[in-house]
């Protein structure tokens, strides 16, 4: 997966890189900051998207595709698809610019728009990845882990990070009977949900 990636997605996330890096050095907080997961993490979702079961791949939160990319190289893999989601129009740009010039618009779909709205649609999830903002981790999670198959796979970002924000949905996570969870100190830190 690691080895063989192809010329246009490394050339495209170094360039993600390299924008993520200068808004924050810049300590810029324009919206349109991408705030994306570092290579690490993608290595990581990566590996777990590739392990998950059959069933829908989910992303909350694509911002300009990177993290999106990652778990791409795992859909290919295992001749899955990724439905990711993004709320903001220049990000969605930005995104759907990432997946022309990567040519993974035949594994990535993007959906313009909130996730909240859509995640119903969705009731064999096997893999998602919840990178949007603190404020609607708890409701994602309700509305997610009753849709997901078991041996599914939820990850949410910013568990170390933002700990204080979203301690009441991580410690009903941990205290869930209907998953085997864990946070895993990598990247922002890593909430794994495994559904029994
Ligand atoms: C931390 S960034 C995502 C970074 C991305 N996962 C990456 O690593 O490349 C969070 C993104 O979630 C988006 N977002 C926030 N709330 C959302 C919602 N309700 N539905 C869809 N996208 C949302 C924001 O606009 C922002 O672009």
């Amino acid at each position: 997966m690691f080895h063989d990636i192809e010329e246009s997605i490394k050339k495209r996330m170094q360039y993600l890189e390299n924008l993520d890096q200068k808004d924050r050095l810049d300590g810029t907080h324009r919206m349109e900051r991408l705030r994306q997961i570092p290579p690490d993490t993608g290595k990581f979702i990566s590996i777990l998207a590739a392990s998950a079961p059959d069933g829908e791949f989910l992303e909350i939160g694509t911002s300009g595709g990177y993290s999106a990319l990652w778990i791409a190289l795992a859909c290919r893999l295992q001749g899955r698809k990724l439905i990711t989601f993004e709320i903001l129009k220049d990000k969605a740009r930005l995104a759907r610019e990432t997946f022309e010039l990567t040519n993974t618009k035949d594994t990535i779909e993007l959906i313009e728009g909130n996730a909240l709205k859509y995640i119903h649609n969705y009731n064999n999830i096997s893999f998602c990845f919840l990178d949007a903002e603190k404020e609607i981790y708890s409701e994602c999670y309700d509305l997610l882990v009753p849709n997901m198959i078991k041996g599914g796979i939820l990850v949410a970002d910013n568990a170390i990070n933002h700990y204080e924000t979203l301690k009441p949905m991580l410690e009903k996570a941990l205290a869930d009977e209907r998953v085997d969870a864990l946070i895993i100190p990598i990247g922002k830190g890593e909430l794994v949900c495994r559904k029994i």
